[in-house]
């Protein structure tokens, strides 16, 4: 394991170049974070020290991602204290902005910044943290938010309650700088299509569309009048075309009478609804790449039961959109709540650079004894 105390540009590189990620101090971090964006290796680096300290000695623009969680408000706690233990709750979230301050500051102008965070109890009500947050990311400091996630963790943990439902959620948002511009590679999280095939040579869909039925519809159609027949079986056939030459993996066909439009039947507030009732059908194409994901994540919380002192759940699942999605190949990714280094473990998977920070020493080495696994 490499714990590097204060070192010059020099050292730093001797101990980069050591097979094991490095942790440096706050101090150190500047230099380290330097020689590391030029350097090509892709094992994490890490930084101990107070996230908002850390953070104010980088450079501008530096980062392409964030993806980070940080601590409950209240609720848990963790070694050398922290964010999280103020007595009120504006207090922390006063603290948590600060922080995004200076993300956005690191962050590229096409960087994404994600963050998990969770909700607390008081005086029996919901706070409602991860929104009071995100509004004032929004409305304070210039944030646009493309989606909130919802993590759906499937099983609840303890609950004696017997007044309320069962918590089983957390939201993931994800934020950019600018409304255009920011990178995205919506490909790579993709769900792989099922693949399209030919049966006694008519083109099925993996999902099963033939236009079979389809075709029957039309010519049995009584909302339909005998031009947009003709029309609509047009459409159809080149449809099986475009599925053939694998132009798009699958569609469905809406056709006047038979099938409900998916938004809105009503043609004021549906361009689907005003088509359907111009032409009597409409086609909806799937992309041949696949479907995107939702914005709705069933993962099952990590097993801590092997991890000693650190008790969030912070799944690799969660880590993978987000750096997919927002982070180029050989980019890199910022963590300033890294705990056990479960961002970098997965960035350092698909291919990406990260930088960690951590107030606790202990839970940094735990992520450099993970790392060690690893190998
Ligand atoms: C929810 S945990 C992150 C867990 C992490 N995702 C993992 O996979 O282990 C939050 C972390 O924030 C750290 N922390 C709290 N206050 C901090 C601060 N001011 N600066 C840096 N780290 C801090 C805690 O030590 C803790 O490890």
């Amino acid at each position: 394991m490499a714990i590097a105390g204060k070192h010059n540009h020099r050292q730093i590189q001797l101990l980069a170049a050591n097979s094991a990620p490095l942790i440096v101090p706050s101090e150190s971090a500047p230099s380290a974070v330097h020689e590391y964006l030029r350097s090509p290796d892709v094992q994490p680096l890490f930084a101990q020290g107070d996230a908002l300290g850390v953070l104010r000695a980088l450079p501008d623009a530096i980062f392409d991602c964030v993806m980070t969680s940080p601590p409950y408000w209240g609720k848990r706690e963790y070694q050398n204290g922290g964010i999280g233990l103020e007595s009120n709750y504006r207090d922390y979230i006063v603290h948590l902005a600060e922080i995004c301050t200076e993300i956005q500051r690191v962050l590229k102008a096409q960087g994404s910044f994600w963050i998990n965070i969770g909700d607390t109890y008081m005086s029996k009500g919901l706070i409602g943290i991860p929104w009071r947050l995100s509004l004032q990311l929004i409305d304070h400091q210039g944030w646009i938010l493309r989606n909130s996630v919802i993590w759906n963790k499937v099983k609840s943990g303890m609950d004696n309650t017997n007044d309320r439902l069962g918590n089983v959620h957390e939201n993931l948002f994800h934020f950019v700088k600018s409304q255009k511009g920011y990178y995205y590679d919506a490909d790579a999280i993709r769900s792989k299509p099922r693949e399209s095939r030919v049966v006694n040579g008519a083109i099925v869909s993996g999902t099963g569309v033939s236009g079979v039925r389809y075709k029957r519809q039309i010519e049995l159609s009584t909302a339909l009048t005998t031009s947009e027949k003709e029309d609509a079986m047009k459409t159809l056939l080149s449809v099986l075309d475009e599925m053939r030459a694998g132009d798009i993996s699958d569609f469905r066909m809406i056709i006047r009478g038979q099938q409900r439009t998916t938004h809105s039947d009503s043609a004021r507030v549906s361009g689907r609804a005003k088509e359907l009732q111009s032409k009597g059908h409409y086609i909806l194409r799937y992309h041949p790449n696949g479907s995107k994901p939702s914005d709705v994540w069933d993962i099952i919380p990590e097993d801590t039961q092997n991890r000693e002192l650190h008790f969030a759940p912070y799944p690799e699942d969660l880590c993978r959109i987000p750096i997919l999605a927002t982070c180029p190949v050989g980019g890199l990714v910022l963590d300033p709540f890294c705990g056990t280094g479960t961002t970098m473990i997965t960035a350092f998977k698909l291919g990406r650079k990260s930088f960690g920070i951590d107030i606790s020493r202990h839970y940094l080495e735990q992520a450099v004894e993970r790392f060690g696994e690893l190998m």
